[in-house]
């Protein structure tokens, strides 16, 4: 997989995701990031690339030409077929797992990060294929959006994870929250592990795990368990 985002801070990319899991994934070829300035491509000599809206209001918007010329740098770098652009909005599809496993299948993904007021609507319309959210809350810039979703996506993204199973059953699978998890020592603060997790008996703790999922889907998630219920009921009645 190989990200290209672009933005008007590059350093903050750089930075937040060199590290740990998806920087060694990068050093090993999985995966491959690079920041984009965009304002490399403005012709303004103090590299301006944003300007006053049109009509008043307050902030700055981000011109429509250096991101315009950003983005056909990048697509004409990528051999092959041209690469989804996700635009960091909150405006957008809310960003989830489905869509992360979406994501993990492309080989190439431009992110497209919006700073101040926005982008210009004109160079939008002309370039981005996805309008993508991370949640119903306003960011100051789409850096930290990017980020997250390429976080997300990077750890599905074959041989990133080191025990490809730790992504097979977890959170979001089948719409349930992953079960309560234990380790040493076996009572602490007064507290012992449950008893059946020192069983050895793997039918039993897989059953004790699926049930732990679901009543703890159902009493933090109830919207989500909703979806679980729905779900299973479908399934029974094909049968
Ligand atoms: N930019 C600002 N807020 C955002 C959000 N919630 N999701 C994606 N991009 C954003």
């Amino acid at each position: 997989m190989n990200y290209h985002v672009l933005t008007l801070f590059p350093e903050m990319i750089e930075q937040g995701l060199h590290t740990s899991i998806l920087g060694r994934a990068m050093e090993k070829g999985i995966l491959s990031l690079k920041a984009v300035d965009i304002r490399d491509y403005t012709e303004d000599k103090h590299r301006k690339a944003d300007d006053y809206p049109y009509g008043g209001g307050a902030g700055m918007v981000m011109q429509a030409e250096p991101v315009f010329r950003a983005c056909q740098a990048v697509q004409d770098s990528i051999k092959g077929k041209k690469a989804r652009v996700i635009y960091t909005t909150p405006q957008g599809r809310v960003f989830d797992q489905t869509l992360a496993e979406e994501l993990s299948r492309e080989e190439d993904l431009i992110f497209l990060c919006g700073h101040y007021e926005g982008i210009d609507e004109r160079v939008l319309e002309e370039v981005v294929t996805d309008y993508v959210s991370i949640g119903d809350y306003v960011l100051t810039g789409g850096a930290l959006p990017a980020m997250v979703m390429i976080d997300a996506i990077s750890r599905l993204v074959p041989k990133v994870l080191s025990n490809e199973a730790s992504a097979e059953f977890e959170t979001f699978h089948d719409n349930l929250l992953e079960y309560p998890q234990y380790s040493r020592p076996e009572v602490w603060n007064g507290k012992p592990v449950p008893k059946v997790l020192l069983s050895g008996n793997h039918d039993r703790i897989e059953d004790w795990r699926k049930e732990h999922s679901i009543l703890r889907t159902r009493k933090r998630r109830p919207d989500l368990y909703k979806i679980y219920q729905d779900q299973e009921k479908s399934v029974s009645e094909a049968k």
